[in-house]
């Protein structure tokens, strides 16, 4: 089903350019000496030293002119903001959810709902925990376990829906842990295998689950809309159904979520923690003033509240979603034209690119998935992320060499109405390149890393240039 117009095959951006940024176009001399001043990691480079910044979705979209006039308009007000008013009225008009607590980001939400919970102690089973959600609940001591379905880790198997949680282990984790088991998370696309969705009937089995065995189910809840329009394309029986309706659906079966606004909310900082159980909103809501502030502004400044409450409705909007989900369709589809091992299908908002299968002489503890980050930005200045084993693996407690990550992935991650189809283009050409200096690519070794959430900092060199400390 098409929104464009039937008789064409270009999908159009649905928007027109009304304000415009420059990018940096430097030579490979300069990212050569910005990438070694960086300790080659691209999370250490600065924005202006990256010409396609395809890091993260995460804030990074373009909001629109409805977005900026509301922008105007925010209530400032400490207490009792108006602008939380209006949030609150478009989230429950949305979700169904009773209790809305708007919160910096989707960390902060985290957060203080697992501390709520009381998590400590417990585990949490998820089919995906992301990386901050799993940092969050080991740093409240808890132990959160993945159950996702295994098609998840297989790159070239295209089941639909490789986001679900696999059922059987749930229920026998359910069985066996019993008690210990605080709640589950289901999220909505599942970023940590390639952005794949979860279908509607997998929800719904989940939901059951969590009901029978009495346990609290959360959304991890993010790309919530992403998630919507391609259980609407590949979901028996879904297809005639509008995304408002879909999105409904998955809410109706979840006893809270939390989300991370800076990517469905279309807007470049905030988040939200929603409830139904009262008591727990109120346990949020005493916790929430230690870090955030007031429960009506959650951090966030009235006018990002407004924001909010704009970009949650637009992104519901299906030429958007037709859209959004075509440009990423549109890369992926020229990445495996030239060769490239990828996640496999297209997902929701970013390409994974399988740096195991297109190094194989790189072992996952010389980073495959850092050196093809660092070799797209020194060849275009595009900046991917790696999620493999600078991510997610850990120094083994005895040898200290590290355990590795079940995949070794690069995420080219799309921002929401940002880049257009030449961007694409271009970073399709770039790629050509890195296809063809693949053999003459080397390994990378640790020199520093943080305890926590070590990917964002560490300090790493070409492997042999220097001894890791
Ligand atoms: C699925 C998912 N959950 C949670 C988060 C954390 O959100 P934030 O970056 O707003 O703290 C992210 C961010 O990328 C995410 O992708």
């Amino acid at each position: 089903m098409s929104f464009s117009d039937q008789s064409r095959k270009t999908i159009i951006e649905p928007f027109r350019i009304k304000t415009v940024e420059p990018i940096a176009q430097t030579t490979r001399q300069q990212r050569e000496g910005f990438l070694t001043d960086a300790c080659y990691n691209p999370f250490r480079l600065r924005g202006g030293q990256v010409t396609i910044d395809l890091l993260t979705d995460s804030g990074t979209g373009a909001m629109s002119a409805a977005q900026w006039a509301a922008v105007m308009l925010g209530d400032e007000t400490y207490a009792g903001s108006e602008s939380f008013y209006d949030l609150e009225r478009v989230v429950q008009g949305i979700t169904g959810m009773k209790f809305i607590i708007p919160t910096h980001q989707g960390r902060s939400s985290e957060h203080i709902l697992l501390e709520a919970m009381n998590t400590a102690g417990h585990v949490v089973l998820a089919n995906s925990h992301f990386d901050t959600t799993k940092a969050n609940v080991e740093y409240l001591k808890g132990t959160p376990i993945d159950l996702v379905i295994a098609e998840a880790h297989q790159p070239n198997n295209v089941h639909p829906f490789k986001g679900n949680m696999d059922l059987d282990k749930l229920e026998s984790h359910l069985k066996e842990l019993g008690d210990h088991v605080a709640l589950i998370i289901m999220t909505i696309t599942n970023n940590t295998v390639g952005g794949q969705p979860v279908s509607l009937s997998n929800l719904q089995a989940v939901s059951a689950l969590a009901k029978r065995f009495n346990k609290p189910l959360i959304l991890d809840a993010a790309r919530f809309a992403e998630n919507a329009w391609l259980i609407k394309q590949r979901e028996d029986g879904q297809q005639h159904r509008s995304v408002r309706a879909i999105v409904r659906d998955m809410f109706d079966l979840a006893d809270g979520f939390t989300m991370s606004s800076k990517k469905d909310g279309l807007v470049n900082i905030g988040g939200l923690l929603c409830v139904n159980d009262e008591a727990l909103a109120d346990r949020c809501k005493s916790l929430m003033i230690l870090t955030e502030g007031f429960p009506t502004y959650g951090g966030l400044a009235g006018r990002d509240l407004a924001a909010l409450a704009v970009g949650l409705e637009e992104v519901l909007d299906d030429a958007y979603l037709e859209y959004r989900i075509a440009s990423v369709a549109y890369l992926h589809k020229a990445l495996t034209s030239i060769g490239f091992p990828l996640i496999n299908p297209s997902g929701g908002h970013a390409v994974y690119v399988d740096a195991k299968a297109l190094y194989p002489h790189i072992p996952p503890t010389q980073y495959p998935g850092v050196v093809l980050t660092n070799e797209l930005y020194l060849a275009g200045g595009i900046r991917g992320v790696e999620i493999g084993t600078l991510m997610f693996g850990h120094p083994h407690p005895e040898t200290g060499v590290d355990c590795p990550a079940a995949m070794e992935l690069v995420r080219l991650t799309i921002p929401r109405r940002t880049y257009t189809q030449s961007h694409m283009d271009y970073v399709a050409e770039v790629m050509a390149d890195v296809w063809g200096n693949r053999h003459q690519a080397k390994g990378l070794q640790i020199t520093w890393q943080g305890p926590i959430l070590r990917a964002f900092t560490a300090k790493l060199a070409p492997v042999g240039s220097m001894s890791s400390v």
